[in-house]
């Protein structure tokens, strides 16, 4: 008889800005049948949370408890129509839009850089990861939040390339700009995410490095894809 080989049941996706690590992580998941968790949905969560009860932004233990409080939840996306890759659900209500709005955007960062926050949420995600069947995406997943995660790969690709894409990603919207510019953007983002105290970016010490800098999307995928299939579990 022949037994199907397992698949790794959570699998982490970190990297640094404009890796490809949203498109790949959602392909990934489309391709699996799995969850797509942007993690960063639930720093969102908690900031429109903040903002829509009238929470100062800057008083730390009020929004550390309400991301202790408040539960956050992520379903597949099912019939909906309207292009979202998951529904976000605080407390039951359907705030996968809301999340997106330019005020979160704005303030969202500030959040997410508290220490009390980042660990009310980190209980958050892993009760949402440890579902199972989830593709999680991220910063620091493989390093803090799932670092039992059956598979994880951390996504890089050389600043430049990283500049190049933001470049023709935001021209595609229609922006205009500078290629210059958002390199050191990038260079100083980069230099602030791996050197901050709190999650820096880094890989996992068991991550799969996959650098995409001279590969296209569908090659990066396949070559996840065959990590995927390479997978053992481990022996308890
Ligand atoms: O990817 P995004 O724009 O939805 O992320 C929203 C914010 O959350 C952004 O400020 C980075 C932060 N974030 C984080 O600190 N750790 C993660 N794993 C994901 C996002």
């Amino acid at each position: 008889m022949n037994e199907v080989a397992p698949l790794p049941s959570t699998i982490a996706i970190d990297g640094p800005a404009a890796s490809g690590k949203s498109t790949i992580g959602h392909a990934l998941a489309q391709r699996l049948g799995y969850l797509y968790f942007d993690t960063g949905v639930v720093y969102r969560a908690v900031t429109w949370l903040a903002l829509s009860r009238g929470i100062p932004l800057g008083d730390e233990d009020a929004i550390a408890s309400l991301a202790r409080s408040v539960p956050i939840d992520l379903l597949a996306p099912a019939d909906a129509t309207d292009g979202r890759l998951a529904t976000v659900l605080i407390g039951g209500e359907d705030v996968t839009w809301a999340v997106r709005q330019p005020q979160v955007d704005a303030n969202v960062s500030a959040v997410s850089a508290y220490a009390s926050v980042r660990e009310a949420l980190k209980a958050q995600q892993r009760r949402i990861g440890h579902a199972g069947r989830v593709v999680m995406v991220g910063r620091d997943i493989g390093t803090v939040i799932m670092p039992d995660a059956d598979l994880k790969i951390y996504l890089d690709a050389s600043p430049t390339e990283r500049a190049r894409r933001r470049c023709e990603e935001d021209r595609g919207r229609g922006l205009s700009v500078n290629y210059e510019e958002i390199l050191t953007a990038m260079r100083k983002r980069d230099a602030y995410d791996s050197g901050r105290s709190t999650a820096p970016l880094r890989p996992a010490p068991d991550a799969q490095i996959v650098d995409s800098t001279r590969l296209s999307v569908s090659e990066v995928l396949e070559v996840i894809l065959a990590l995927v299939a390479q997978w053992q579990p481990t022996m308890p």
